[in-house]
């Protein structure tokens, strides 16, 4: 495919369940972006410790050095692969996942890891011939992409959010783990400087979905809508 326009990178930050990974698929579909969701990467590592018996407090540097971390494009998203296996979905959102993640995603060691492999992602986007990147997480616009053409934070009331993870059936103490997310030392949940902030719980999912977009391309708008 012709690309016409200058490759872009999207930072998307925000708590749990604020929306951040249905409006970026949304956005990816659109404009042809790789969609990468770097919640996928701290649970894949949290999965493969718990699988190897390995606690937060461990020792564990050899077990990360020993590590391969991969990606597999899929249409537009970039899936997860533990030592050059795609790793299901499902394997990556169970309770013990959801209930360790933040804890070693708090670890330097364990960002160290990450931090590398997601920043070559804007790479494997660019030789795949996508558009640009849309990479969402919690330190994207801080620590992973600084300096990205667009960025954005979205956020939505707790009562909008809980509900959002109900209706996925998931059993997820999101404030439990957006507290330990904020608080640690090693780049904390923030709102990135520069960020749009969006309200998503004010709004229906296609209707952000299309901010989005007119943002990416450059149009004006209201900043009532955020
Ligand atoms: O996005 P998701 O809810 O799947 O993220 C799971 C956890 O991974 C977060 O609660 C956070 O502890 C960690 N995470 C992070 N930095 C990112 C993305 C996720 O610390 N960029």
């Amino acid at each position: 495919m012709c690309q016409t326009t200058a490759f872009k990178i999207v930072s998307v930050d925000g708590g749990a369940a604020s929306g951040k990974s249905s409006t970026s698929r949304g956005v990816a579909a659109q404009l042809n972006l790789m969609h990468v969701d770097t919640g996928s990467h701290y649970r894949a590592v949290t999965l493969a410790c718990i699988e190897a018996g390995l606690a937060p407090e461990a020792p564990l540097q050899a077990f990360l050095d020993s590590l391969e971390l991969g990606t597999q494009t899929i249409g537009n998203s970039a899936r997860i692969c533990l030592n050059g296996a795609l790793v299901e979905d499902s394997r990556l959102r169970t309770d013990a996942v959801n209930a360790a993640v933040s804890h070693f995603a708090a670890l330097p060691q364990v960002r160290e890891k990450v931090k590398q492999f997601q920043r070559a992602q804007a790479a494997l986007a660019r030789k795949e011939s996508f558009a640009g990147l849309i990479m969402e997480g919690r330190d994207i616009g801080s620590v992973i992409f600084p300096d990205a053409d667009l960025k954005l934070y979205l956020q939505a009331d707790e009562a909008t959010r809980a509900a959002r993870r109900k209706e996925e059936g998931q059993n997820d103490a999101i404030s439990k783990r957006d507290e330990l997310d904020k608080a640690r030392k090693t780049a904390p949940l923030t709102i990135p400087e520069g960020a749009i902030v969006i309200n998503t719980g004010k709004h229906s999912l296609e209707e952000v979905i299309r901010l989005v977009v007119e943002l990416y391309v450059g149009n004006p708008i209201n900043p009532s809508d955020l």
